[in-house]
């Protein structure tokens, strides 16, 4: 019987380190990966299987990690086969593969063709003897042009249902509750709409600043590297319509069809859709950091962007006016990621001439991080004579002390390993979310659109404001909102 190889290309890099190995570790201890896949390491550096596998080793165990499973693990890795990017280098696969192959690209993306290419030559691709699959880490492409054309390189040898199409985010449990939590909730889904919502806000803030992958990240900046792919697929999963199953391309097909929707961002108006910034130096916790452009690797006149805010408009029947406003950056004032679904205010004011006078909207908030949660926040009478309202917040923490979720690659590779695309990308999505963002790509690059700055440690630039339909619409703080009983 043949066994299912699974071969991690460009593996001495940060991912393999950081979450492959970690996840297929974790996967093993749970007993959820099957006996015969082994492991094969394709990478540039001369290094044996021995000295990787203890790099990997020091690595998991600095994480705290109960490494009693290390063993039989480590025995899943049968080679490490020294190669560059190239045809011969390539071909050497052919000696470890026979049967199913699942080939991770985890390389830096202008390397994502060749390697797909250089597969295809040594025939790696045909699926003679067992299923051969190609995984492709984000961004799959810089714009809409690069995208096509990595695509057509990839779609000469490798038919779709072969290619992986990575996004994190659609491994996250949070993520994938949103379906749930709209599509088994009657009552939700009735609300769900132009007639009751107000707007959306979608945020990815991080704390962090671009750490050591300056060398990427200077290249690519908070609109490819976060919005074009997680935050368009946290949109796509909050605006869709239901699917008629849960199938792969059910989901997927909703999925193109709000983004088929989306009212296209005028060239020359791309300011009052979109605003980019960068931080400058500051403080987080208390601690002096670096601008970004003071930050090693990143050049001293940079103009990549490291926040993003973003307004989009889908112009269907359920969404028609609702404006969803996007937003991420590093170094931000928190850690938190979230979808909030602002509802719009009662129709009469019947509180107006009390205490009460100013009602906060509804708002459900779908909240990733710092904990996974749902919130609802609404009002509730002040004990007392008067009449006078709170805000409470409603927290359903997403799990229970002590269950224990999968992290999302783990999720992911066991998905890639099963055959189930569901969470991953079709090409039309990816395609879709490009021509979304292509005018403000286009505009940043070319035309002399002013760069915010925001010291390390805020809010972010005081510009995304300009972004927001109404004086009633503001970003929702990163800090200090007010968030229930904590969860685990
Ligand atoms: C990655 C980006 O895809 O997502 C990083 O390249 C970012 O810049 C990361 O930090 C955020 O992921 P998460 O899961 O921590 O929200």
């Amino acid at each position: 019987m043949h066994s299912t190889r699974l071969v991690i290309f460009g593996a001495t890099g940060d991912l393999t380190r950081r979450f492959l190995v970690p996840a297929l570790y974790r996967l093993h201890r749970a007993g959820l990966l099957e006996p015969d896949l082994q492991i094969v390491i394709y990478a540039r550096r001369p290094l044996t299987l021995e000295t990787f596998l203890d790099g990997m080793e020091g690595a998991l165990r600095e994480t705290g990690r109960d490494m009693s499973a290390w063993g039989p693990f480590a025995r899943r890795f049968v080679a490490y086969v020294q190669g560059g990017l190239d045809a011969e280098g390539v071909r050497q696969l052919r000696d470890w593969i026979d049967g199913n192959a699942v080939f991770y690209l985890a390389l830096p993306p202008g390397l994502f063709a060749e390697a797909a290419e250089y597969l295809a030559l040594a025939g790696l691709h045909e699926e003679k003897s067992g299923y051969r699959r190609l995984v492709i880490e984000k961004p799959f492409g810089q714009d809409m042009q690069s995208a096509h054309q990595l695509q057509q390189r990839v779609s000469r040898y490798w038919r779709e249902e072969q290619v992986y199409r990575i996004d994190h985010y659609l491994g996250k449990e949070t993520v994938q509750n949103i379906l749930v939590f709209r599509f088994a909730n009657l009552l939700m889904e009735s609300l769900w709409n132009r007639n009751y919502v107000d707007c959306v806000q979608i945020t990815a803030a991080e704390t962090a600043g671009v750490e050591d992958r300056s060398g990427y990240y200077d290249q690519s900046g908070a609109l490819r590297d976060m919005v074009q792919n997680h935050l368009m697929q946290l949109f796509t999963l909050t605006a869709m319509e239901p699917p008629v199953s849960l199938e792969p391309d059910a989901l997927r097909s909703e999925k193109v069809k709000v983004l088929e929707c989306v009212r296209p961002i005028p060239k020359n108006a791309v300011g009052a859709f979109a605003v980019r910034g960068q931080y400058t130096r500051g403080r987080l916790d208390g601690v002096e950091v670096p601008g970004y452009l003071e930050e090693p690797g990143v050049s001293p006149n940079s103009t990549t962007e490291t926040y993003a805010a973003i307004k989009l408009y889908v112009d269907n029947w359920r969404w028609h006016g609702v404006p969803f406003y996007l937003r991420t950056g590093k170094r931000l004032a928190a850690e938190r990621s979230e979808i909030a679904i602002r509802f719009k205010s009662p129709p009469v004011q019947l509180f107006r001439r009390t205490p009460l006078d100013h009602i906060e909207p509804n708002t459900v908030i779908f909240e990733m991080k710092p904990s996974e949660a749902m919130l609802l926040i609404a009002q509730a009478k002040t004990v007392g004579l008067e009449m006078g309202a709170r805000t409470v917040v409603l927290r359903a923490c997403y799990r229970e002390v002590g269950e224990e979720g999968f992290e999302a690659y783990e999720t992911l590779l066991l998905s890639i390993l099963q055959g189930d695309r569901t969470y991953f990308l079709r090409f039309d999505e990816v395609e879709m979310a490009w021509e979304i963002l292509d005018p403000v790509l286009r505009a940043w690059q070319t035309q002399n659109v002013p760069m915010a700055v925001y010291p390390a440690g805020s809010e972010g630039p005081r510009e995304a404001e300009r972004i927001l339909d109404s004086s009633t619409h503001q970003w929702r703080p990163l800090k200090g909102e007010p968030v229930g009983s904590e969860c685990e």
